[in-house]
């Protein structure tokens, strides 16, 4: 008979994790039980999954016990605490950034490098949002031609942040329109350079992010990413403008071949009708989106391209349940 998985969702009240109960009412895994927890601050307030009425429990290390799939959408300081507990009992599903750059915790996009998966140690982790769409989208180029240095401009939506970021765009936008004095900081028709931390070198947390994540997926140590990350007043799905030097000869019919076959990415062109991805098309689709692409001409071998994609679910939720997903089929 086929084994039947107790699931667990940690931050099941958050923007990803509302996302995954989502995803998991139509997952291929066969369900036998899910439980979801969050905070304190969570206690008393119940999801819906299927047709049922779940209460969210407090977070508690009692219910690794009895899981076999844990997916932890908490935040990294919740994954550092509770993952080494967890991992002892059930697979732990990583959404935050806090084991990625673990040699030992394969950090995977299915469609590029599942082949990691084969060495788990009871730790999974899914990658930044950003680097998850800015690879689909390049991953064709790097396996055909070569990549030599990639260079790129985001511009992320507020839902990349949680739930906080979201109520400060709604906030600040509404005090806006209402004429309020706004400050250098407000969101509202504003933006802003990424909002982690800068390193001494001027680096946001993002950026590094992004380039250090995309090393270990492609096992490139000498992959070169120029980038600059900037949150826009969008509530989801995030965007980068993407210019990619190849190492071999490129042909423009020859780049949307390599791309056409890409799993999980799609071309979206209409030249006639001006219609290149924007957010609102890409919000609540699984792919990610590709359009404007074109050769550099100020450059041999560059190809620029315009990549939209919704970052709560190829950059997040969706990832981490064909990480689960692709696990079980290896079983
Ligand atoms: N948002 C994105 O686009 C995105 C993309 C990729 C990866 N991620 C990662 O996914 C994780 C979740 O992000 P999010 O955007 O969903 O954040 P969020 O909307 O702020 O949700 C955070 C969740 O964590 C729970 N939580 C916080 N502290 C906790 C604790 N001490 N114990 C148990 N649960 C706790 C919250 O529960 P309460 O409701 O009870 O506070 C809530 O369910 C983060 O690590 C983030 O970096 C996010």
């Amino acid at each position: 008979m086929d084994k039947k998985y107790n699931v667990l969702i940690v931050g099941a009240t958050g923007l990803v994790g509302q996302e995954l109960l989502s995803l998991l009412e139509t997952t291929s895994i066969p369900i036998a039980s899910l439980t979801c927890c969050a905070s304190f601050r969570s206690k008393g307030k119940t999801v819906k999954f299927h047709e049922e009425t779940l209460p969210i429990v407090e977070l508690d290390p009692k219910l690794f016990m009895h899981c076999d799939i844990a997916f932890f959408c908490a935040g990294g300081t919740v994954s550092q605490e509770f993952i080494p507990i967890a991992r002892k009992h059930t697979l732990c599903i990583d959404l935050s950034s806090a084991f990625r750059l673990d040699p030992d915790v394969p950090l995977v996009i299915p469609e590029i490098n599942k082949e990691a998966l084969l060495h788990h140690q009871g730790v999974i982790a899914s990658p930044n949002c950003t680097a998850t769409l800015l690879l689909m989208a390049i991953y064709p180029l790097y396996k055909e031609f070569g990549v030599r240095r990639i260079v790129t401009s985001t511009y992320q939506a507020a839902s990349g942040g949680g739930i906080t970021l979201i109520r400060k765009l709604l906030n600040d936008t509404e005090s806006a329109l209402q004429g309020h004095k706004q400050s250098s900081e407000s969101y509202g028709f504003n933006l802003f350079l990424h909002n982690s931390p800068l390193s001494e070198e001027k680096f946001s947390a993002e950026e590094i992010k992004l380039k250090e994540e995309s090393k270990k997926i492609l096992s490139d140590p000498s992959l070169s990413i120029s980038a600059t990350c900037v949150r826009v007043p969008v509530l989801r799905a995030h965007s980068l403008s993407v210019n990619v030097e190849c190492a071999k000869d490129l042909h423009l019919e020859s780049v949307y071949t390599a791309m056409r076959n890409m799993p999980g990415l799609q071309i979206q062109e209409d030249l006639d009708a001006a219609l290149f991805p924007t957010p609102f098309m890409a919000s609540f689709q699984k792919e990610t989106f590709v359009g404007r692409i074109r050769l550099d001409p100020t450059r041999k071998n560059c190809v620029d391209m315009w990549v939209v994609g919704d970052q709560l679910l190829k950059g997040a939720a969706y990832n981490g349940l064909q990480i689960a997903e692709q696990v079980i089929a290896l079983l």
